[in-house]
């Protein structure tokens, strides 16, 4: 008891504050879910520029893809959360960058077949990646694959719920439907119906159905590469209709100049730049 001071600094007159989290539907997580998707997703706007480059596990080297370490490695420091297969963040991302991880993980089919037998990866593996959250698909309408993503969509979900690692359904289109609201929105509600604390999909037309009807925060896939501006103005049509962001990809890596479309993207999402403002940045950013 040397030195010891008597406790008086109870705050008698400052209430406990219970602030509202800042991540849709999250309120009743666990601090450990809750941490991981405050690394995900910004606290002071509550949004998120998850940078996508999954693309090999299913497609092989895709274009921009070929040498991750060149063209994914410089862009990271203005992503929020990266989003990849564990083979490619172990071999080509620096330990060191300290960027949330979004991990791909389930595998098991490639676009030279249409048999889909996807595998989930170990969560121990999700755990000693230090993944703030997983990522699995989940593709409705689709007959065996339907049950296949679904079961997977489950079993991640019971895993990340026993260790407190978030998981993110990234709904698939299946072959007999649609791309329009009536099917994302089936998706990602199923998703999270399923447990799923995020979902990724994609912008459509009534899109803002799709994100009222969906209980956790949507980020949207950029899909194939547009013109910037018209990327852009993607992000700010998302965030506006409801996305709490982006898991974009192929509209980032591929441009013209990624380093700089990235940060005109994190001004859409975060800062609330319009498209004509941000397609100005990524013009000037360009030079
Ligand atoms: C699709 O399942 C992949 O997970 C991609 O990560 C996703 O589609 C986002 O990439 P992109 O913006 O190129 O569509």
């Amino acid at each position: 008891m040397d030195g010891f001071r008597e406790a008086n600094n109870f705050g008698l007159n400052q209430k406990v504050e219970n602030a509202q989290f800042h991540v849709k539907g999250a309120n009743n997580l666990s601090w450990g879910m809750k941490d991981r998707l405050s690394r995900i997703f910004n606290p002071k706007t509550g949004r998120a520029v998850m940078l996508a480059f999954d693309h090999g596990f299913i497609m092989g080297p895709t274009s921009g893809l070929e040498r991750i370490d060149l063209s994914i490695v410089p862009l990271v420091k203005y992503a929020d959360c990266l989003m990849g297969t564990r083979g490619m963040i172990q071999t080509c991302i620096p330990a060191n960058v300290n960027k949330p991880v979004c991990l791909r993980s389930d595998a098991g089919s490639t676009i030279l077949t249409d048999l889909n037998r996807n595998v989930l990866i170990d969560i121990e593996d999700a755990i000693r990646m230090n993944a703030s959250a997983m990522a699995v698909m989940f593709s409705a309408g689709d007959g065996d694959r339907e049950a296949i993503t679904a079961a997977n969509l489950v079993k991640a979900v019971d895993m990340g719920n026993r260790y407190g690692i978030p998981v993110m359904g990234v709904t698939a289109v299946g072959k007999q439907m649609a791309r329009d609201a009536r099917y994302f929105a089936l998706a990602s509600r199923v998703c999270a119906e399923n447990g799923a604390n995020i979902v990724k999909t994609y912008y459509c037309e009534g899109f803002e159905k799709v994100a009222a009807a969906c209980p956790v925060p949507i980020v949207i896939a950029g899909g194939k590469k547009l013109p910037e501006k018209e990327a852009l103005e993607l992000c700010y049509n998302a965030v506006n209709d409801g996305a709490a962001g982006v898991d974009m990809g192929r509209n980032v890596f591929q441009s013209e100049c990624p380093a700089a479309m990235i940060q005109a993207v994190y001004s859409v999402i975060h800062e609330g730049l319009t498209p004509d403002q941000a397609y100005e940045k990524f013009q000037d950013l360009s030079k």
